[in-house]
Parts: structure tokens; sequence; C-alpha cells
């Protein structure tokens, strides 16, 4: 398989970005977002969507940031399943942190159900726990699931 490339991504992303949201995200833990709250954020100051794609095909992966003064938010990050286990997922958290690091964060965070496999690749890129939020994301078919806050601060 090719390298990825990640480039900034737009509205005009959403389609392929709900393709691989709908996919990714399992709906019985509650971590999918909509394409409505998708396309309300995008337009907010600091928020910027990522695509990973191979060559010219459509969105493989993406994430979502927002940066806020020296604070750098991982909101969203997505693999599709059938390309997953190939370094894209850990490429899209690298991406997240050079381009935080870019804009002036030191201090990196993100949500993650308890449980999620993804908080392997979290810890292996430097983020640690730091606090639990219990009952946060509620699933479709009624279970509610504990958070993990991770954080990552970046020396200067
Ligand atoms: C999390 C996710 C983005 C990872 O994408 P990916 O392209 O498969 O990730 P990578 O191939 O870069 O994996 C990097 C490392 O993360 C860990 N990892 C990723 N998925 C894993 C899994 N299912 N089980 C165990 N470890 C896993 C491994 O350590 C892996 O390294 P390795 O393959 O050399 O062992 C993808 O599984 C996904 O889209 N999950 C559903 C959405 C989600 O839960 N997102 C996170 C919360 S917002």
């Amino acid at each position: 398989m090719p390298a990825p490339t990640i480039r900034h991504g737009g509205v005009g992303d959403l389609d392929g970005v709900i393709e691989v949201m709908n996919a990714a995200f399992d709906a019985q833990f509650g971590e999918r977002w909509t394409r409505s709250q998708c396309a309300g954020i995008l337009p907010m100051s600091g928020v910027e969507l990522r695509i990973a794609s191979l060559g010219a095909s459509a969105p493989i992966g993406f994430s979502l940031m927002r940066t806020v003064a020296d604070e750098a938010e991982l909101l969203l990050i997505a693999v599709a399943p059938e390309a997953r286990r190939r370094g894209i997922g850990q490429a899209l958290l690298e991406d997240f942190i050079d381009r935080a690091i870019a804009d002036g964060a030191r201090h990196l965070h993100l949500e993650v159900r308890d449980g999620n496999p993804a908080i392997r690749m979290y810890h292996a890129a430097g983020f640690a726990v730091a606090g639990r939020r219990h009952e946060y994301y509620h699933g479709a078919n009624g279970g509610h699931h504990d958070a993990l806050t991770l954080r990552k601060t970046v020396e200067s």
C-alpha cells in the first residue's frame, strides 16, 4: 500500500468524512459525530479538518482538531476499517501533534472511550491519562461509557 498523504480538509470533504466516520465508529458506543455536528464546528476559529488519502482516492481517514491559545484538542480521529493497522492512524496523530505545535500549542488533549484500542496508540505518542468523565458517551442502545481525558505537554 502506498504511503498516505495528509492534507487540509473542508466542507467539500464531508461526504467522504461521514462515510469513514460511519464505518469506523460502532454506534453502540456513542462516539460518532453527525454530519451537522461536523459542518457546524468547521467554520469555528482554530478548528481544522485533516484528510488522509491514498493518491487521488477518497478519504480513508481523517482527524478533526481545535487549537485555542496554547491548547490543542484532538476532537476526532478515524481510519476506515479496511485500511487499519498500516500506520495511518499514527500518521494522523503525528500530524495533529505537529500542527498543534506549529500553531503554538503546548498542552495537547483528547477524550477517548475507556477501553478503546486507540488508547495504545495515544500512549505510544506520549499521551497520559489525566482524568475520567463518567458516562460521557451515550451509545445507541442505551449504554453509557466513561471517557478518559489524555494529555501530553510539549516542552518548549
Ligand atoms: C484508532 C484508529 C484511528 C487507529 O487507526 P490505524 O490506522 O489502525 O492505526 P495504526 O495502524 O497507525 O496503529 C498504531 C498503533 O495503535 C495501536 N492500535 C491501533 N488499533 C489497535 C487495535 N484495534 N488494537 C490494539 N492496538 C491498536 C497499535 O499499537 C498500533 O501499532 P501496531 O499496529 O504497530 O501494533 C482506528 O482503529 C479507528 O478508526 N478506530 C475507530 C475510531 C476511533 O475509535 N477513534 C479514536 C477515538 S476518537
